[in-house]
């Protein structure tokens, strides 16, 4: 089965084909194209301007979706359905996508599969590593959403928490706002903490159960920004950073020891961090935990995600309704 995916939820327009076969009985997926085009127009606002957005989705969604097919070498003839990212998102960014999605399967005779953004961020890790079969933990950290669940089946999720206030990677960003660095931040947060050590003592958020919570520490690192004498940026990157760290491991560690999962996926954009990598990988040999960390192109938001969910929620429940409609805000 080949279907072409397309994601429009934020400030990422991308277009996708994805190739699916079924060998001894397990999904194979082969990208035969992944066109990913980033919205550098929001950098200088220090933050996703939904207006802008929508408006750069609709003129790159065209000429994305070409390039994702000639790369790919086919024609829209080719393809056996198209899926696209329906919710949560920006309304206006979702629905440049949707309707476009719409439009094609309409004119081509084709189906149409909406898919969860959030279950893409899934199935970026079944795209990454094949052989990992669930149950198994998955945490999502990106600039939208923090979320822990147990990945029960593929298309078969429990959520088990997720974030009461900013995002992890909305945190990231606005700690690099207040340290002077560019938008989207975290990367520049990454880089200035490598020269950096822990002598700040900000707190670990105490969020029971497994939800997280990020709008309290970025509050204390605003508060020691200002009011510290002599502030050394280096030093509030890194401490912030490992505090993060020490509050997603908590949580990893409640769920996986309360369900008995040691194999624990992790995607969304902030997973492309590499002291979180380092530390996760370290606590996983300390506790005997297995971490699953997709390659960086398939951590940050792209369409070949969308349309590996799409093949697997075609081949199981078959197409979606045209009637389907773009949300801001929807559990998976
Ligand atoms: O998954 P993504 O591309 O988009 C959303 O769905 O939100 O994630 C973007 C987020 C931004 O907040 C960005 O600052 C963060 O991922 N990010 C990082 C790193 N690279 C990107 N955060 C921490 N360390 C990084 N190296
Ligand atoms: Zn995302």
């Amino acid at each position: 089965m080949i279907f072409l995916g397309i994601e429009t939820s934020c400030d990422e327009t991308a277009a996708s084909v994805v190739v699916s076969e079924k060998v001894a009985g397990r999904t194979k997926n082969t990208i035969l194209s992944n066109i990913v085009s980033s919205q550098y127009i929001h950098s200088k606002y220090g933050g996703v301007i939904p207006e802008l957005a929508s408006r750069a989705h609709i003129q790159l969604i065209v000429p994305i979706t070409k390039t994702a097919l000639e790369v790919a070498k086919i024609d829209y003839k080719g393809l056996d359905g198209i899926a696209v990212t329906y919710a949560p998102g920006l309304v206006g960014a979702l629905l440049v996508g949707l309707s476009y999605a719409k439009t094609l399967s309409l004119s081509l005779g084709k189906p149409f599969v909406g898919i969860n953004h959030l279950e893409g961020h899934i199935f970026s890790l079944f795209l990454s590593y094949p052989e990992l079969e669930p149950p198994f933990l998955a945490l999502i950290i990106s600039g939208g959403h923090t979320e822990l669940m147990i990945i029960k089946g593929r298309c078969e999720y429990e959520a088990l928490g997720s974030t009461l206030d900013d995002a992890c990677g909305e945190a990231y960003d606005k700690v690099a706002r207040m340290l002077g660095l560019p938008y989207p931040g975290g990367a520049f947060v990454e880089k200035l903490a490598q020269d950096g050590q822990r002598n700040i003592k900000f707190p670990v958020p105490h969020i029971p159960g497994y939800n997280f919570s990020f709008s309290g520490l970025k509050t204390a690192v605003l508060y020691y920004s200002k009011t510290e004498k002599n502030p050394i940026p280096e030093d509030i990157a890194h401490s912030f950073q490992e505090t993060v760290i020490d509050f997603l491991l908590k949580k990893i560690r409640l769920a996986s020891d309360n369900y008995k999962i040691r194999r624990i996926g992790v995607s969304g954009g902030v997973a492309i961090n590499n002291r979180i990598r380092e530390r996760f990988n370290e606590y996983a040999k300390e506790h005997n935990l297995e971490f699953y960390f997709p390659h960086p192109s398939m951590c940050t938001d792209n369409a070949a995600m969308i349309a590996a969910a799409g093949i697997e929620r075609y081949d199981r429940f078959g197409p979606s309704s045209l009637s389907l409609t773009a949300e801001a805000r929807v559990r998976l």
